[in-house]
């Protein structure tokens, strides 16, 4: 059964304004929202409806890109938003607010919940609900990462989540994968032929995978300085990123069969030793710098609700290897943060180099193949090989085959919430992380959570707004290489790398 009503929890807050609303108008647009549907969203802040579609209002003409916005179509999508004003970590609050659904809603029982407010209210909001009556069986419920704060709490948060909801019911997001080039991983790999046989210890000698960005942490310090880095972006997106290019094949794309690879490349993740933590993971946090000829950057200490001496991480850099016969003994370096020199995510796996070096190749030439799944911006895949440099000698250059969305006429619209939201919607839920998946991935971070909170010994540090982190995390890479950094551009980027 489609759900017909979205209650959003956190409905004044920063992911509603910025992701949410925008996904939401792009599916009612299109037609893919039912004939009835409605929105509600709930929240601490004070607003009516009124006041509420103003802000909404607002905040679409900031989010949607200019070629999206149609006045009449968002009058019309105003018109199906509600706001009730609660505490949703307040039980009593709850009768008041499913008075208000019954009287948007009806009684038919096909609500989904958006739980999109700080994690230590997804232990109270799934009972609550209970508690009235509202925890319907055709209800469901999307639970925003991070999911939980470490394996306890997301233990926790599980079975509190089972009290209320079946497990086919609950939809844990991780936007990455509802993004057209992470699905892409799948089929670059499992679509063709040529790929695979390489795809192992014997041929590929480490992985890279990047997910940068070039701002700070804007309004967001109260969420951002009790999260970091680990927990914000690592938990969940990298290391599910990781598992979309270590896994192996499933039997068939359905919920259990990819969601069970997943969670076997999980629990394949070689624990960090106490002791090689300072070697393997290194943390950082962005000071205040001057970039772009100038403009003056805060140092993350003097953003809005941090605190002045946060030891909060706003940049992570990881050695991790996966013990299974398919690539035990290759690195698979992990690496995000705020306030880089550029947006970027992609993957760089590096193949071992010919075993023999027949040519003489120039200086600036890398002996190695590389294959970039850029994930964004300029989305598409790279592989770079030698050739023979024309003319006499047999001087040997390394050569880009690219491959960019732009030739297929560009990317769809939808961004990632779209995609997973209507997902939820019609009760798919191969794109949503499984319980056990969540718990294992968290039992392999909560050893280094642990120690940065037991030992004051484990450096933090700084690197100026708009450098590529801590000098430190390149030691972390064998063999004395450095990370890829990328520029903004997939190609064409030898002349000069765009930021
Ligand atoms: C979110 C994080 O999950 O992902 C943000 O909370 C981060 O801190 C964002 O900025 C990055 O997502 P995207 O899709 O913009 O790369």
């Amino acid at each position: 059964m489609k759900s017909s009503i979205m209650v959003i929890f956190g409905g004044s807050g920063d992911l509603t304004k910025r992701k949410l609303m925008p996904s939401l108008f792009n599916l009612f647009k299109k037609g893919r929202l039912t004939d009835d549907f409605k929105i509600l969203a709930a929240g601490r802040t004070e607003n009516n409806n009124e006041t509420f579609r103003a802000s909404i209002n607002e905040s679409l003409k900031l989010f949607l890109p200019n070629e999206e916005q149609n006045e009449t179509q968002i009058e019309r999508f105003l018109s199906i938003i509600f706001y009730h004003s609660m505490d949703p970590s307040n039980m009593n609050d709850y009768d008041s607010l499913k008075d208000k659904l019954w009287d948007i809603a009806g009684k038919k029982g096909d609500y989904l919940y958006y739980l999109a407010t700080p994690p230590s209210l997804y232990e109270i909001i799934p009972l609550c609900l209970k508690s009235v009556g509202i925890n319907t069986k055709n209800s469901r419920v999307i639970v925003e990462k991070p999911f939980g704060y470490d394996l306890e709490s997301a233990k926790r948060v599980n079975s509190i989540l089972k009290e209320s909801f079946e497990e086919n019911q609950i939809y844990r997001i991780d936007h990455f994968l509802g993004k057209e080039t992470v699905q892409n991983i799948l089929a670059f790999r499992f679509a063709n032929g040529i790929f695979e046989p390489l795809w192992n210890r014997n041929y590929i000698e480490r992985v890279e995978i990047t997910a940068v960005e070039n701002l700070g942490i804007g309004d967001r310090g109260r969420f951002y300085d009790s999260t970091g880095a680990l927990r914000d972006m690592v938990q969940n997106h990298l290391i599910q990123l990781l598992a979309l290019v270590a896994m192996e094949p499933p039997v068939a794309f359905n919920e259990s069969e990819f969601r069970n690879e997943v969670v076997k490349v999980y629990k394949s993740l070689a624990p960090i030793k106490p002791e090689d933590i300072p070697s393997r993971v290194v943390r950082g946090q962005y000071i205040a710098s001057e970039r772009d000829g100038g403009r003056k950057i805060k140092g993350y200490r003097e953003e809005k609700n941090v605190h002045p001496d946060s030891h909060t991480e706003t940049f992570l850099a990881l050695k991790l290897f996966v013990s299974n016969w398919r690539w035990d003994g290759v690195p698979f370096y992990i690496r995000t943060g705020k306030q880089m020199p550029t947006k970027v995510s992609e993957i760089v796996v590096y193949f071992r180099p010919t075993p023999h070096k027949l040519f003489s190749s120039r200086q600036e030439c890398p002996e190695q193949n590389q294959l970039i799944i850029r994930i964004q911006p300029n989305e598409g895949a790279v592989l770079k090989f030698d050739i023979k440099v024309p003319g006499s000698g047999f001087d040997v250059k390394q050569v880009p085959m690219e491959f960019t969305y732009d030739k297929l006429g560009g990317l769809p619209s939808e961004d990632a919430y779209s995609k997973l939201i209507e997902d939820c919607m019609n009760g798919e839920s191969v794109l949503f992380t499984r319980s056990d998946a969540v718990e294992a991935s968290w039992a392999f971070f909560d050893p280094i959570i642990e120690m940065w909170k037991n030992s004051k010994n484990i450096p933090l540090y700084g690197y100026p707004a708009g450098t590529w982190g801590p000098l430190e995390s390149n030691a972390i890479i064998e063999g004395g290489k450095n990370w890829t950094n990328p520029c903004k551009n997939l190609i064409d980027t030898d002349l000069y790398c765009e930021l």
